[in-house]
């Protein structure tokens, strides 16, 4: 195993290019299922959780190649309906294959996702949304067997919970319902940008789908969906890791191919907290003007605070003077990072799903472990502003979901690099 050392306190200077959006690719590749048609995917990041889900539709009968950001998916005569535990349970988002499946195919043997150190991540709206659809639904043997002999049929269904809407379970559901028969409308959808996307590539394939980016899709099943060329969205979690990155390290950095759309919420946060963010078209600016006040933020569904970028945050309030507050609302267990931070000498105490942050001088690098991708990206960014070494072990987490984190960071003047465990 690899893992990533730092040499930090060095400010980031100088220009760096955003990838597309992880968390919308893979919901598009999945619904690449449910046409018999050639798909072409622009804007494709080289991930470790784009390859597990190019394993699972070429374990599901479709042809994919990856040249440069572009991945062509082409379905074969041999489609199969079985997604293994074996691909399925080393990524969450995996599930994303039941919907298209049983919609296409009509039936469809999912393995449940993996556990994730993030805490308990059910899937009951994702089947909640598709047995609404008209599915059987069984779980026989760690699987989710589905099936619709007579296709699936519109409904009203409520994807609700005690925490507000769900993103991959709307677009679970989504994905069933755009080839069910009559009308589907979906209460309490996410809107969150990834599902808007997901929404304007399914409409491209010729999906009617109305009430995009709020919380009531109407959908008007379709019998049949073409293929098409799509380009997926900046990642805007990638961009406010790179922008408080820019404000942590004291740095002056240009964002490029992306966009402060999806971010406002964060934007709005750091500029009041002091840091000078000048948003353009497809690019921003992000420069260190003076010490960043203390801040307070609560992570909420979109347009909220984005709980994937909880925990950069809380590196950043960390050095911060002052006492802020993150409370997670989304994850309530998303804290792991906080004694590994603590271990770099943070003053973090959590108070149920608050931390409470009081800014030190500086931190000082540390042997830390990361526990899952954002933690990954907090360690990082500790790292950079510490004085000393740090040494990030368990950095698998980091290759699922940024694309050359070093080679990007070490652009802009840091270092940073791999060694073997
Ligand atoms: N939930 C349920 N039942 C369900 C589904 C979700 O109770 O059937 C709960 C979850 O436990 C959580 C809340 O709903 O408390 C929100 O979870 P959601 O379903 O929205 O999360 P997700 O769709 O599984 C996606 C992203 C996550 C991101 C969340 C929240 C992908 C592949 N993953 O997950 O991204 O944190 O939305 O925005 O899109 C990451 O990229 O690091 C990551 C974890």
């Amino acid at each position: 195993m690899d893992k990533l050392i730092i040499e930090g306190s060095r400010p980031l200077r100088g220009e760096v290019k955003i990838s597309g959006a992880k968390n919308s690719c893979l919901p598009i590749l999945a619904a690449t299922l449910l046409t018999d048609d050639k798909c072409v995917i622009k804007n494709v990041p080289a991930l470790g959780d784009v390859s597990t889900m190019l394993n699972i539709l070429r374990s599901l009968g479709v042809d994919t190649a990856m040249q440069g950001d572009t991945i062509t998916v082409t379905p074969t005569s041999s489609r199969n309906t079985v997604a293994s535990y074996e691909l399925v349970s080393t990524m969450r988002a995996s599930v994303c294959v039941l919907g298209p499946l049983v919609a296409k195919m009509k039936k469809a043997e999912v393995s449940f996702p993996g556990g994730c150190v993030i805490g308990p991540r059910p899937i009951d709206l994702h089947l909640k949304g598709i047995k609404a659809l008209g599915a059987k639904l069984e779980v026989k043997e760690g699987y989710i067997v589905a099936s619709a002999d007579k296709g699936l049929r519109g409904s009203h269904v409520y994807l609700g919970g005690h925490f507000g809407s769900s993103v991959l379970a709307t677009a679970n559901t989504m994905m069933a319902a755009v080839l069910a028969r009559g009308k589907t409308i979906i209460e309490n959808a996410a809107c969150e940008p990834e599902v808007v996307d997901l929404a304007n590539f399914l409409k491209k394939m010729g999906a009617k789908i109305d009430g995009i980016a709020t919380h009531r899709l109407e959908i008007t099943g379709v019998k049949k969906l073409k293929g098409v060329t799509y380009s997926v969205i900046p990642d805007r979690i990638e961009t406010g890791t790179f922008i408080i990155a820019a404000g942590l390290t004291k740095g002056d950095i240009t964002l490029k191919c992306t966009s402060s759309d999806h971010l406002n919420c964060v934007i709005d946060k750091l500029r009041e907290s002091g840091l000078y963010i000048k948003t353009l078209k497809n690019s921003m600016r992000v420069k260190y003007k003076k010490p960043l006040k203390p801040m307070d933020i609560t992570t909420l569904p979109y347009p909220g605070f984005p709980t994937d970028l909880q925990a950069q945050m809380t590196s950043l309030m960390s050095v911060n003077k002052g006492i802020s507050v993150i409370t997670e609302k989304i994850y309530p267990e998303r804290f792991i990072h906080i004694s590994e931070l603590n271990r770099m000498g943070a003053d973090i105490k959590l108070e149920g799903p608050t931390a409470i942050v009081r800014g030190v001088k500086h931190l000082s690098g540390a042997r830390v472990m990361a526990s899952d991708l954002r933690a990954s990206a907090a360690l990082i960014l500790a790292g950079l502003v510490a004085k000393g070494r740090t040494e990030i072990s368990r950095i698998y987490h980091l290759d699922r979901g940024y694309e050359e984190i070093e080679k990007k960071l070490n652009l802009l003047g840091a270092k940073i690099y791999r060694e073997r465990e």
